[in-house]
């Protein structure tokens, strides 16, 4: 027997008050586990369609289940990470990291084990101490992906994270997120402008077209995990960058 999708989205659409439509019969079934990529024009209704999962807004028709229950429902099992790394700057980086796991009411016993944990895997255990005034934009970033992976969320749910950050640290982080994953399994939802990373982290690529927001395409990424940075070099690589590149400007007219 097969398991069920841990995200079926049944034919959505979203309207902002009497606005127009801006997502229309969305359709996708997600398995656990996969690493999903959304890219489209800008406006295309990506952001509106990771807070759709997430329960930050409703949809106007169709049905969203995520394992089982309402997106609203579900929150405990989510976490969104945005462009924007949003921490604290009162709060160190490991008392940032530690901050979800407050909330949930961990004891400090777990969380000091955990912090100390997410911030071995993020490579940041020395800058444990730091404010984040003190930290590059990657090194910032970081600290959110830590921070986000700290309470082990089924699913993870990142709006263009490292869309502000060069290439190179913005690979490097790529990388990071798949190592991580490697260990602490999650579901991704992936909001990108960047092919390349699309190609580089997902298991299937989702295009959008704009005015309605409409599934374009699916796009199955076949390269094997734990994927590393010479993949990216391999004619397979550049062959299926190129494919999705062409998808994407096909929709943008
Ligand atoms: N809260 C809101 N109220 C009214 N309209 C909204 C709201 N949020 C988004 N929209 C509209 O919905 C459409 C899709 O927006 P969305 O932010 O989802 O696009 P996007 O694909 O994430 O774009 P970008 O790539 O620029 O981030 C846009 O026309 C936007 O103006
Ligand atoms: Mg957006």
């Amino acid at each position: 027997m097969t398991n069920p999708p841990i995200v079926r989205i049944d034919n959505i659409g979203k309207r902002f008050g009497t606005g127009p439509l801006v997502l229309d019969g969305i359709n996708l079934a997600v398995d656990r586990g996969e690493f999903i990529s959304f890219i489209g024009p800008s406006g295309c209704g990506k952001s509106t369609l990771l807070r759709l999962i997430a329960g930050l807004t409703d949809a106007s028709t169709g049905s969203l289940v995520v394992d089982g229950m309402t997106p609203v429902n579900a929150r405990e099992e989510m976490f969104f990470v945005f462009q924007d790394a949003n921490l604290l700057p009162w709060r160190r980086v490991a008392a940032n990291v530690e901050l979800p796991l407050l909330l949930r009411g961990d004891t400090a016993y777990h969380r000091e084990a955990r912090v100390r944990e997410m911030l071995q895997i993020v490579g940041l255990e020395a800058a444990a101490g730091k404010y984040p005034w003190q930290l590059s934009g990657g090194m910032k970033m970081r600290v959110s992906i830590a921070r986000a992976l700290s309470v082990a969320p089924a699913i993870l749910l990142l709006d263009e994270p490292f869309g502000a950050l060069d290439e190179m640290t913005r690979d490097q982080l790529n990388e990071d997120l798949l190592r991580i994953r490697q260990r602490d399994a999650f579901t991704a939802f992936f909001v990108t402008h960047s092919v390349t990373e699309a190609v580089f982290l997902s298991t299937r690529i989702v295009v959008l077209s704009a005015n309605p927001g409409r599934i374009a395409g699916v796009i199955p990424v076949p390269f094997a995990y734990p994927r590393t940075a010479e993949l990216r070099e391999t004619p397979e690589f550049l062959k299926l960058l190129a494919e999705t590149s062409h998808a994407l400007r096909a929709v943008r007219h």
